[in-house]
């Protein structure tokens, strides 16, 4: 058990990729702190972890409005213990509201970046100070190939997204001296849905010849969570079968 006494929040730990990553962690001895907007899904997570043997607590908020942040990240270090990891899970393309820029709603474009950058950016800073103080801690970003090699109708994820991956280097440099690492782990397409020709979607969306599972993501955030990747920071880490080399140019 590599993260015994350790406790993670993890947001959106309520989703799909966010209960793998919920479940990684635990099963490395961490408790966890899940965040997330959905009291039914947080419940949910917490209490399988639970039934597993594990230690969570689900937490309602919404990462958006920093007050909630705030006081949840509090509430955290009161019921759990100190934070010493932080995994931004939250977020989302919001694949029914996609448009081309050009045609795609102020408000969906408002929201996308609120979600996916300003909720993980209140996320960080309300935890860093109790990771500091903890003396040492990882947090890890979950960001998106989208970023790498953009795509279209996902300007304003792509941008959320983008900005993420260049916060994470900053952080790195501001929160190295207090042994804290902060990386980005950026999936390809990780599917929700049962995916009736698994072998065509591999072929499609990766170069190797399988699909990306939750658990995919999970075991890279984990990797960098533990102790032995400290000497790893400020980097972008790709999940996605080579998706993102390019050389199948189906962006
Ligand atoms: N699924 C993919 O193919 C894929 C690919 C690349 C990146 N990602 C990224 O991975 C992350 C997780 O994706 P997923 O597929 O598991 O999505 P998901 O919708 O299953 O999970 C997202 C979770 O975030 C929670 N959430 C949404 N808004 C919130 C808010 N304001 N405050 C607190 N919690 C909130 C939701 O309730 C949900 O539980 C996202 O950041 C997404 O952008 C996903």
């Amino acid at each position: 058990m590599q993260l015994e006494n350790r406790v993670a929040i993890v947001t959106g730990g309520g989703g799909a990729i966010g209960r793998a990553i919920c479940l990684k962690l635990s099963g490395e001895g961490a408790k966890i702190a899940v965040f997330d907007i959905s009291m039914e899904s947080a419940e949910k997570v917490a209490e399988e972890i639970k039934q597993k043997g594990g230690e969570a607590l689900p937490f309602v908020l919404d990462i958006r409005i920093y007050s909630e942040v705030e006081k949840a990240v509090a509430e955290v270090k009161g019921k759990l213990g100190n934070v010493n990891i932080l995994v931004n899970c939250a977020g989302g393309s919001a694949r029914s509201k996609m448009a081309e820029f050009h045609k795609q709603s102020l408000e969906v474009i408002h929201d996308m970046i609120d979600i996916n950058l300003y909720g993980a950016l209140h996320c960080i800073r309300a935890s860093s100070p109790f990771i500091i103080e903890s003396g040492r801690g990882s947090i890890i970003n979950v960001s998106s190939i989208v970023a790498r090699g953009g795509k279209k109708a996902c300007v304003e994820y792509g941008a959320a997204k983008g900005a993420l991956i260049a916060a994470t280097k900053s952080l790195a440099l501001e929160l190295g001296e207090f042994n804290i690492n902060v990386n980005c782990v950026s999936p390809g397409l990780v599917s929700r849905e049962a995916i009736e020709d698994e072998k065509a979607f591999a072929q499609r969306y990766s170069c190797v010849n399988r699909i990306c599972t939750q658990d995919d993501i999970a075991r890279a955030v984990l990797f960098l969570a533990l102790p032995e990747s400290d000497f790893i920071t400020g980097q972008d880490l790709a999940v996605d079968g080579g998706r993102s080399l390019g050389l199948k140019g189906d962006y």
